[in-house]
């Protein structure tokens, strides 16, 4: 199916095959090899195989070196670990919303040697960062699926796929600037099996433009899908 004829329904049909096919199982710890490294992820953390955009995504940020790097929504942990492994940070905060992913995050960072470089954190987007906290770098590879206003997360791997109704997006790009030290910079990623049209509106009524960093073509578990990597620039365009 072409992506542009593809319905809210189609979508929503598409994401939940991915929640099966992404998710770690919800029973017990397993391990997966990403970028010549191996992952370790708690049930019911999303598990970034190859193919995903965390593949790409984590290889192409411009990593503000010597600086300190967010990442919202670090799930297995892939890129917050390569920010202070390979993308010379200083310092990388790593929230996310499920416990699951916290601890699989806090467990990859052991792992690989950078505990005492990477903190770990449990929010919903910045609501539990300290008022005070800014950064050189705010990222988040965001849940791309549209779900209903009335849809139940049941499972944590859905936290991963499923936005309800782009809510937890439009209160990332309102607020990601309140976020950053002089200079910074705020990432976002978003990919073609998601509603580009929603996220246009979304970020206009968020009051910011998405400028188009990189983007890259790639086949996920079977989907063509387009990868991409935009700056959050604030105002909007005429
Ligand atoms: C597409 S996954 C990306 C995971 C990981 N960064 C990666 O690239 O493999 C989106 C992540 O955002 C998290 N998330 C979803 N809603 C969130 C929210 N409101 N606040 C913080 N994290 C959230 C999910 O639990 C999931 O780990």
């Amino acid at each position: 199916m072409n992506q542009e004829s593809r319905t809210s329904e189609d979508r929503y049909r598409l994401g939940m095959d991915l929640v099966e096919q992404l998710g770690s199982g919800e029973a017990v710890p397993t391990t997966f090899e990403l970028l010549d490294m191996e992952w370790e992820v708690l049930p019911g953390t999303y598990a970034p195989h190859r193919g995903t955009g965390t593949e790409w995504y984590t290889t192409v940020i411009p990593y503000p070196k010597g600086g300190r790097f967010l990442e919202i929504g670090s799930g297995a942990g892939v890129t917050a670990i390569w920010a202070a492994l390979h993308g010379g940070c200083s310092h990388v905060t790593a929230t996310d919303i499920t416990e699951a992913a916290v601890g699989s995050t806090s467990r990859n960072a052991e792992l690989h040697g950078v505990a005492d470089q990477v903190r770990t954190l449990r929010s919903d987007v910045f609501a539990e960062l300290d008022a005070e906290d800014r950064f050189d770098m705010v990222f988040w590879n965001c849940s791309v699926f549209e779900a209903p206003s009335e849809f139940e997360f049941t499972r944590d791997v859905e936290w991963a796929i499923f936005d309800r109704g782009y809510e937890a997006l439009g209160r990332y790009l309102s607020q990601v600037h309140d976020r950053l030290l002089p200079g910074g910079r705020a990432l976002v990623t978003f990919n073609t099996l998601g509603d580009v049209d929603r996220v246009t509106a979304v970020a206009a009524d968020s009051g910011v433009t998405l400028n188009l960093l990189d983007s890259s073509a790639r086949n996920l578990k079977g989907y063509d899908v387009t990868y991409k990597l935009f700056e959050i620039l604030p105002g909007t365009q005429e």
